[in-house]
C-alpha cells in the first residue's frame, strides 16, 4: 500500500497539485492500481510532481523551455512553477538582472537579433513562452516606436527563430485587444483595441500567426500575484498604500475577469503540453468583477480597512491610453483543457494570504 497525503495551497509553486471540492485528502492506492499506468494518467492530479517523477509519468514533450521576459512579473512567476514541475528552463532579461532557482538565465536585448539568435541557439529549446514586452500601456502610447519595436518586430523575430528551429511557440496576448464595449470575449469575438499597447499585442498575435507553423496565442486578463521586487501586479500598490493608511482609488466602471498568475503559469505549461495547434484562447479567471469589487474582497483577505477604498470612474482619473469598460474573457475554451479550476478572485487572494506574501 502507498499512502498519500495532499493539501491544497502548501506553497505557491503549487507543487500540491490541486483537489476537485470534495475531494479527500488522503487517498490509498494498492498495488495493482500502482501498476496500472491508466490509473496514473486519471489520477495524475492527485500526485504531486515528485509523486509523478518518481513513477516515470511526467508527460513533458516539450521539456527545455526558454521564457522570454523571466525578470518580469508573469515570466518570473512562470519561471519558477516550470521549475518545480523539472522542466529545464531559461530565461531573458533585459535591463533587470535576476536569478532564478533551478533556471539559467540570458541577457537578451529584444532589439538584437543577433542575439537572440545566439541565445536560442546555445538553450536549443523545445518550446518558447514569449511573455517579454512593453507591457505598460502609457508607456506604449507615449513610445509607440519603441512599443512596435519590442511588441510586433521582436515578436516576428521571435516567431521566425522558433520556426526555423521546430520550436512551438506561447505568445502572451492581452484581454485588452478588446473595446470593451461588450465582454464577456470568446475567442472568436472581434478585437478593436482603443489603445496603441493593446494594438502592438494584437499586430504580434498577426506576426506570430504569419510566421510559426506552431503556435499558441493566450490572451490573458489582468494578473495579481506575488511580485519579484522588479515587476510586479497593481497589488504591491495597494498594499503600499492600504497598510500606510493611505486612501487607493478603484475604477467602478472597468470590468475585467482577473487572473491568478499562478494560475496562468499551470495554465500555460498545461496548454503547451497539449494538442492543442495553431490556436488562440482567452485565459481570464473564474470571476468578472470590477476593480473596486476586487479591492473590496482584498481588502477583507488582507485585513485593511474597507473605508480606505474610494469608487471613482474612468473619467475621474486622466490616463493616456484609453482603456475599455469591460474587457472580460470567456475562458470556457481553456478550461475544457485544463486539469484544475481557474481561481476565482477569492480563491486566489486566499493562497496568497496563506503563504504569507504581502
Ligand atoms: N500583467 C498583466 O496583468 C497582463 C495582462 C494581460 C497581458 N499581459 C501580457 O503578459 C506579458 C507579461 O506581462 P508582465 O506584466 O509580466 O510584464 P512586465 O512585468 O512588465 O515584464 C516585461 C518583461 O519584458 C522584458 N523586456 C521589456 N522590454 C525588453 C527589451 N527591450 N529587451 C529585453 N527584454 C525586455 C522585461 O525585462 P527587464 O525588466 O529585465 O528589462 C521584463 O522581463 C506581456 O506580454 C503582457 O503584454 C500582462
Amino acid at each position: 500500500m502507498w499512502h498519500s497525503t495532499h493539501t491544497e495551497t502548501e506553497n505557491l509553486l503549487g507543487e500540491n497539485i490541486r483537489r476537485e471540492p470534495g475531494e479527500s485528502i488522503s487517498q490509498t492506492y494498492t498495488t495493482s492500481d500502482l501498476l496500472s499506468p491508466l490509473f496514473f494518467l486519471s489520477k495524475r492530479r492527485f500526485l504531486s510532481y515528485e509523486e509523478s517523477a518518481f513513477f516515470g509519468i511526467m508527460s513533458q514533450n516539450y521539456s527545455t523551455l526558454l521564457i522570454t521576459g523571466g525578470s518580469g512579473f508573469l515570466g518570473w512567476n512562470l519561471a519558477r512553477v516550470a521549475a518545480a514541475k523539472s522542466y529545464d528552463v531559461s530565461f531573458t532579461y533585459g535591463q533587470h538582472p535576476l536569478a532564478i532557482p533551478h533556471c539559467r538565465e540570458y541577457h537578451l536585448d529584444l532589439h538584437d537579433r543577433q542575439q537572440l539568435e545566439d541565445v536560442i541557439e546555445a538553450i536549443a529549446p523545445d518550446a518558447i513562452i514569449h511573455t517579454a514586452a512593453l507591457a505598460n500601456a502609457d508607456v506604449c502610447e507615449k513610445r509607440r516606436s519603441a512599443a512596435y519595436d519590442i511588441n510586433v518586430a521582436a515578436t516576428e523575430r521571435i516567431a521566425q527563430c522558433a520556426e526555423e528551429r521546430n520550436c512551438r511557440l506561447l505568445y502572451i496576448s492581452t484581454d485588452l485587444v478588446f473595446d470593451g464595449r461588450q465582454g464577456n470575449y470568446a475567442e472568436q469575438d472581434r478585437p478593436n483595441p482603443l489603445n496603441y499597447y493593446a494594438e502592438s499585442k494584437l499586430l504580434g498575435e498577426k506576426a506570430v500567426k504569419a510566421v510559426s507553423s506552431n503556435y499558441l496565442i493566450m490572451r490573458t486578463a489582468l494578473m495579481y500575484g506575488q511580485g519579484n521586487g522588479v515587476h510586479g501586479s497593481f497589488l504591491e500598490w495597494m498594499h503600499r498604500n492600504l497598510q500606510s493608511k493611505q486612501p487607493v482609488s478603484l475604477f467602478t466602471d472597468q470590468y475585467r475577469t482577473p487572473l491568478f498568475v499562478h494560475d496562468a503559469a499551470h495554465a500555460l505549461l498545461e496548454i503547451m503540453e497539449s494538442s492543442a495547434g495553431n490556436d488562440t484562447f482567452h485565459l481570464g479567471g473564474a470571476q468578472r468583477l470590477n476593480r473596486c469589487e476586487f479591492g473590496e474582497i482584498f481588502a477583507r483577505i488582507f485585513g485593511y480597512d474597507q473605508a480606505l477604498l474610494r469608487p471613482v470612474t474612468m473619467q475621474d482619473v486622466p490616463s493616456n491610453a484609453a482603456r475599455g469598460a469591460d474587457c472580460s474573457l470567456n475562458s470556457t475554451k481553456i478550461q475544457q483543457e485544463l486539469s484544475f479550476q481557474l481561481s476565482d478572485v477569492a480563491a486566489g487572494l486566499r493562497q496568497l494570504y496563506q503563504s504569507g506574501v504581502s
